[in-house]
């Protein structure tokens, strides 16, 4: 039985190395490994033999079973990877075509601004944080000392998402200082923060106002605090976003959450200064609010303003893009409009 197993062995491997197509491997795996091959029935009849020639004939019809299905898995790729080749020589392939065009996605312009200025800010020590788009009536409005049926809140058009306007209503946020009493409810000074996110208002739009765009907030609280820092860090970035030639105005204005209260608005890229439609004839384009924080919103917030002062701002994104870019409506930035977004 031993010396007939050797012989198969012989002979499988002889055909092995000749199978020269899957078709006749196939033939080879039918013939040596298949139920009716003579390997199968040796195993099969080992039953009839005495318990000594089961043990020996036994492991050696295993081995050989186990070395057969290696080869035949071996040959099996060998046969596969040559079969690649041949189709890769009948093809011919013209290497002096041009590829085809991938479409390469971007950033939409807002993205890119917004991580112009945070750049900018960061170097400048602020870190970035993330607050709610859906907020309360009391931090959107209460906290920042806009209580109910102040006429401050005629200010920030609402879009309400409940009905009773009570402090704990809920609302989408006007703007980004609500983040000013979350953070300073959450961190004790010293404090430099920047928040980027989207804003909304109950507002009719026009080339320099939408319904939905996106603010910057800029907070810093500590001991020693001025009103110079604030207008030194503003222009700072102001240089850093339109560069050392574009003219910056720093004029007082009013927001209940600060005082004093200021805004800064950049020369008008379209006239240069002369007055045009997207400036409504000013020749400036505002783009931020700001101020040193209100003594009641520090109070509130459980910072004692005899010891420590900060200051506040707050930027328009869009407003910022369409300077640094020369875009002449802001509406253009969510039109979904492919020849409008492919050029930044
Ligand atoms: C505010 O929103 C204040 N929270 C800013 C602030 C923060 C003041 C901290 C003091 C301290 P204002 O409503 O002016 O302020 O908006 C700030 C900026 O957002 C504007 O200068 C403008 O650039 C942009 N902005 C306002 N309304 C719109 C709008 N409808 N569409 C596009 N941008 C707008």
């Amino acid at each position: 039985m031993l010396e007939e197993l050797e012989r198969l062995e012989a002979g499988a491997r002889d055909e092995l190395a000749r199978a020269g197509s899957t078709a006749e491997l196939e033939a080879w795996r039918v013939k040596y490994l298949g139920k009716k091959s003579t390997l199968t029935g040796a195993l099969r009849s080992l039953a009839s033999l005495s318990p000594e020639e089961r043990r020996t004939v036994g492991a050696r019809a295993n081995a050989l079973k186990d070395a057969l299905q290696s080869s035949y898995a071996e040959k099996q790729e060998t046969l596969s990877l040559s079969s690649i080749d041949k189709s890769l020589l009948s093809a011919s392939v013209d290497v002096t075509l041009p590829g085809r065009p991938t479409p390469c996605g971007r950033l939409h312009p807002i993205t890119q601004v917004f991580q112009e200025i945070c750049a900018v800010f960061a170097r400048m020590g602020f870190q970035v944080i993330e607050g709610p788009e859906v907020e309360r009536d009391y931090y959107n409005f209460e906290a920042l000392n806009i209580p109910q049926d102040h006429p401050a809140r005629d200010m920030f058009a609402t879009l309400w998402l409940d009905t009773e306007q009570d402090r704990d209503a809920r609302l989408l946020r006007t703007h980004t200082s609500p983040m000013q009493v979350r953070l300073m409810e959450k961190h004790k000074p010293p404090l430099r923060f920047i928040v980027p996110g989207r804003t909304y208002r109950y507002e009719a739009t026009d080339a320099t106002h939408d319904w939905m765009f996106h603010q910057v907030e800029g907070l810093a609280v500590d001991t020693d605090i001025t009103l110079r820092d604030l207008k030194e860090t503003l222009f700072e970035f102001c240089r850093g976003i339109f560069g050392r030639d574009t003219g910056a105005r720093f004029r007082c204005d009013y927001f209940p959450f600060v005082e004093p209260g200021g805004e800064v608005a950049i020369e008008c890229f379209q006239c240069k200064g002369a007055g045009c439609r997207l400036c409504k004839g000013s020749g400036w384009l505002e783009i931020l609010g700001c101020g040193m924080v209100h003594p009641n919103v520090l109070s509130r917030c459980g910072i004692d303003p005899t010891v420590y002062s900060g200051f506040a701002f707050g930027m328009g994104v869009e407003r910022i893009t369409i300077l640094r870019h020369g875009v002449d409506d802001i509406r253009h930035f969510y039109s979904g409009d492919f020849r409008f977004l492919r050029q930044f």
